[in-house]
This record gives structure tokens, C-alpha cells and sequence, in this order.
């Protein structure tokens, strides 16, 4: 066992830390502020090769390991949650879930424009009625023979404007519950497909969160993702993946906040001394490093075990549980340890706070991950 990145991840590492500070720092307050979407900053990521990272270079993309997808997680993360969910869905949802399980056909017409960063996707599982309790899906699918026709709503959606292609999850055979649902490519601009209002969310609010409409959506037959009945455990299967870019993301969020607590505890001086040097200031900061280090584990730890093709699905879950508190714990400490300046915009780390909840909620909420874990420990 050792604990050292190697010279390619550090250098990927780098290169995300500097993306971060150069090209989404800038701007990010008034993104969150306004709700703007970070479309140049998308692009940008894809013309770098990080929204297919994970993805067979022969499908465009850059052929790194999960640690890699960990380490560009945290350093976007730190600064712009907002930009880093777009990463996170692209990537661990959306690319990785075409190229498992899709045919050479959708992969060629699908994942290339996807890993390229050409396009960007959504993954469409959670409903008005069905969030945690992911197998009662209400959208449906009919089989017409050589297409399927889709109607229902979808809610919550994550690139919900900005994406072309969505993976939309599908009831086609309700008596078969969980074994009669199925995954489908949906395309922007089909006949029957609207996309609702923008959410006016607390936080990561330059992400495009969007309810999806589908009326007599006539979804060709050759887009639906492996065998009849297999759309469930293609959700499930995804998501293992989905919460170890989560995790990471709420990991960055907690690494920012604690970063600009250590900044400034330093800077600020109160009876005499910087307060860094009050030990109650200090306490905090050993508990949030702490934490942080243990958070970076679990995340480093699900990803090596996805990267040695060995079960990941607890490690995941257990990733994204703890990442998670953490990332609300810390950015309410990091708020504390700036006092006044804490609670305005300029201090970042009020953002950060607001988007650290989100974690707790997209892609399983905590609850869910303690029944995922709960689940797996009595297996
Ligand atoms: N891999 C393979 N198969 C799996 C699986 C996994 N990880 N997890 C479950 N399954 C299979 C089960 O084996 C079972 O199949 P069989 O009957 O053939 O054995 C089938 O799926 C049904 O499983 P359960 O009986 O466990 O189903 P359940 O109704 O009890 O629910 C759940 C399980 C874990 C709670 C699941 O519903 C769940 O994960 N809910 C949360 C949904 C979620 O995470 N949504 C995120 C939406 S995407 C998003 O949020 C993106 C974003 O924000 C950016
Ligand atoms: P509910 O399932 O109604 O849960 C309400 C509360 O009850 C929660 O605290 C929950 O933990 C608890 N609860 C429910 N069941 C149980 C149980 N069995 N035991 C214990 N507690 C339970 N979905 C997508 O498909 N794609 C996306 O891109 C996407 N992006 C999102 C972006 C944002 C900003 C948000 C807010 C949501 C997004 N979601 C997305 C949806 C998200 O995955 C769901 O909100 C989440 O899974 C919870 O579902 P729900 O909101 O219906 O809550």
C-alpha cells in the first residue's frame, strides 16, 4: 500500500487547480448571483479533455483512471461547484454510462461528441414522485415496434438546458416493476420534448437545473441502452460511479472553504494576535483538516477500487455519505472563522456553504447512502 500520487496525477492535479483559479474563479459570484450557466467555461474544460476523462481515447476521450477524475474533481470543486457538477454528470453519468453499456453504433454517435466536450449530457432517473424511491418511475415508454413513445415529466435534471443528449430512465412495463424499466438516448429538438423554467436554487446556482416535459416523444428503438428491462440496474450500476464524483466535488467544496479559513485566520487580528493564533480558532481548523484528509480517503479509496474493476458500489456510497457532512460541517466553521466577512459574497465562502447542501441531496441523499451501505454491510 502507498499513498503517492504519481507524476501524471500531480500534473493533472495542476492543471485543474490552475483551470480553477484562472478560468472559473473569475466571475464566479456574479455566475451565482445571476444563475449563469458556465458555458465558456464548459467549453473550455472539454477543449481540455476533462468531460470525457474516464472515456477509451478511441471514443475521444482521455483515458485517465477514477484517481485522476477524483483529484480534477476537488480542485474544480474548491472553487466552482456549479461548474463541477456539469463535469460530474458529463462524465460519471453520462459518458461512462454509454460507454458500459452502449451499443458501437451509440457509442460512435453518442459518446464521441460527448467525451470530446463537443456536447453535453444529462441523466434523467428522478420525477415530480419518484426521487429516493427510484424504481416507482411515472414517465413511460410503449413499445410501437421500431420506436418507443415516451411521455412524463422529469424533474430536477442537471444541464437540463445546456445538455443535447439525455439518458432518460423509463417505465416500460409496469407490471414487471423494476425489471420492466428502461434507459433511452433522448435528443434535444425531438418532437415532443420541452424543458421547464430554470429552478432558482440556494445553491450551485450557475448549474442549469430544469424539469424535462415528454409528449408522444418518439424515441427510435435503436436508442434504448441493453436489454429489455435493463434500464434499473443501469441507473443503479451508474450511480456507483456518479456518487465517487459527487463525493469529490463535496470534498473540493470542503478543501476551498477550509483553504480560505486558513487564509484568513491568518490575516485577521483580535486582541493583539492574528486569530490563528486563539486556540479555539486553531481547534476548528485541526478538526476541518482532519476531516477533509478523512473524506479525501474514501474518495481516493472508491475510485482505486473502481479503477482495479473490483465492487465499489459501498465504498461510493460511504464516499459520498461522509464527503458530504463534511462539506456542510466545514463551510459552516469556515463561515464562523470569518466572522462578519464571512457572511457577505465577496469572502466565498457563504457560496460555499449554500452549495455544500446539495451534496447531502443529488445522486442518493444521505439517507439513501445508509440504506445503500446498511445493505451491503449485512450482505
Ligand atoms: N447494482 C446493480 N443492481 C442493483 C444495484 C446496484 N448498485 N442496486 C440495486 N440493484 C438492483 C437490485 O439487485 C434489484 O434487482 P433484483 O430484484 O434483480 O435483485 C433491483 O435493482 C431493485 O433494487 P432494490 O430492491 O434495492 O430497490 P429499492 O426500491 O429498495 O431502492 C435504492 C434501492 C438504493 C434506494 C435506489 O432506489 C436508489 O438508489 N435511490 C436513490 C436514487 C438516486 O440516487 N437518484 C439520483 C438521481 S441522479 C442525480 O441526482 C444527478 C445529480 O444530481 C447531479
Ligand atoms: P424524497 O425522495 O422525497 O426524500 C425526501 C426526504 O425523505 C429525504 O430526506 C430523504 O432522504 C428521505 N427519505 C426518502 N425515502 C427514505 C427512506 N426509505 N428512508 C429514510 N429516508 C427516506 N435527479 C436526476 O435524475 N438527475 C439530475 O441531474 C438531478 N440533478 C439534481 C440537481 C439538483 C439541484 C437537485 C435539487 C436535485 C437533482 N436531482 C437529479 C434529483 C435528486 O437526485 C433528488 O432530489 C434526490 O434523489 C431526492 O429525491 P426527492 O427530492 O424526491 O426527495
Amino acid at each position: 500500500m502507498h499513498f503517492q500520487l504519481t507524476e501524471e496525477h500531480l500534473m493533472i492535479q495542476k492543471a485543474a487547480r490552475d483551470f480553477a483559479q484562472n478560468e472559473l474563479k473569475p466571475g464566479v459570484i456574479e455566475r451565482d448571483e445571476h444563475q449563469k450557466f458556465p458555458a465558456e467555461q464548459i467549453k473550455k474544460l472539454g477543449e481540455l479533455g476533462f468531460l470525457g476523462m474516464m472515456v477509451d481515447p478511441k471514443y475521444g476521450g482521455s483515458g485517465l483512471d477514477a484517481i485522476s477524475y477524483v483529484l480534477v474533481m476537488e480542485e474544480l470543486s474548491k472553487v466552482d461547484a456549479s461548474a463541477s457538477v456539469v463535469v460530474s454528470v458529463n462524465n460519471s453519468l453520462v459518458c461512462y454510462g454509454l460507454e458500459q453499456y452502449g451499443t458501437e453504433e451509440q457509442k460512435q454517435k453518442y459518446l464521441v461528441p460527448l467525451a470530446k466536450g463537443e456536447v453535453i449530457g444529462a441523466f434523467c432517473l428522478s420525477e415530480p414522485e419518484a426521487g429516493s424511491d427510484a424504481t416507482s418511475q411515472h414517465t413511460t415508454a410503449i413499445d410501437m415496434g421500431d420506436h418507443y413513445l415516451l411521455n412524463g415529466t422529469k424533474n430536477w435534471i442537471t444541464n437540463g438546458n445546456s445538455a443535447s443528449t439525455y439518458l432518460v430512465i423509463a417505465q416500460t412495463d409496469a407490471a414487471k416493476g423494476h425489471k420492466g424499466i428502461n434507459a433511452f438516448i433522448v435528443e434535444k429538438g425531438m418532437p415532443g420534448f420541452t424543458v421547464g423554467p430554470k429552478e432558482n436554487k440556494l445553491g450551485i446556482r450557475g448549474s442549469d437545473t430544469h424539469s424535462l416535459m415528454f409528449t408522444d416523444v418518439k424515441v427510435p428503438k435503436e436508442n434504448r441502452i441493453g436489454e429489455d428491462g435493463f434500464g434499473f440496474k443501469f441507473a443503479m450500476k451508474t450511480l456507483e460511479g456518479g456518487r465517487i464524483g459527487i463525493a469529490s466535488q463535496a470534498l473540493g467544496i470542503a478543501s476551498g472553504a477550509f483553504e480560505l479559513a486558513v487564509q484568513y485566520s491568518k490575516e485577521r487580528k483580535s486582541f493583539g494576535k492574528p486569530i490563528s493564533e486563539h486556540q479555539a480558532i486553531q481547534f476548528k481548523l485541526a478538526d476541518m483538516a482532519t476531516q477533509i484528509e478523512a473524506a479525501r480517503m474514501l474518495c481516493l479509496k472508491a475510485a482505486w477500487l473502481k479503477d482495479q474493476h473490483q465492487p465499489y458500489a459501498q465504498a461510493s456510497a460511504m464516499a459520498k455519505l461522509f464527503a458530504s457532512e463534511v462539506a456542510m460541517k466545514t463551510t459552516v466553521e469556515a463561515v464562523q472563522v470569518h466572522g462578519g466577512y464571512g457572511y457577505v459574497k465577496e469572502y466565498h465562502v457563504e457560496r460555499l456553504m449554500r452549495d455544500a447542501k446539495i451534496t447531502q441531496i443529488y445522486e442518493g441523499t444521505s439517507e439513501i447512502q445508509r440504506i445503500v451501505i446498511g445493505r451491503e454491510v449485512l450482505k
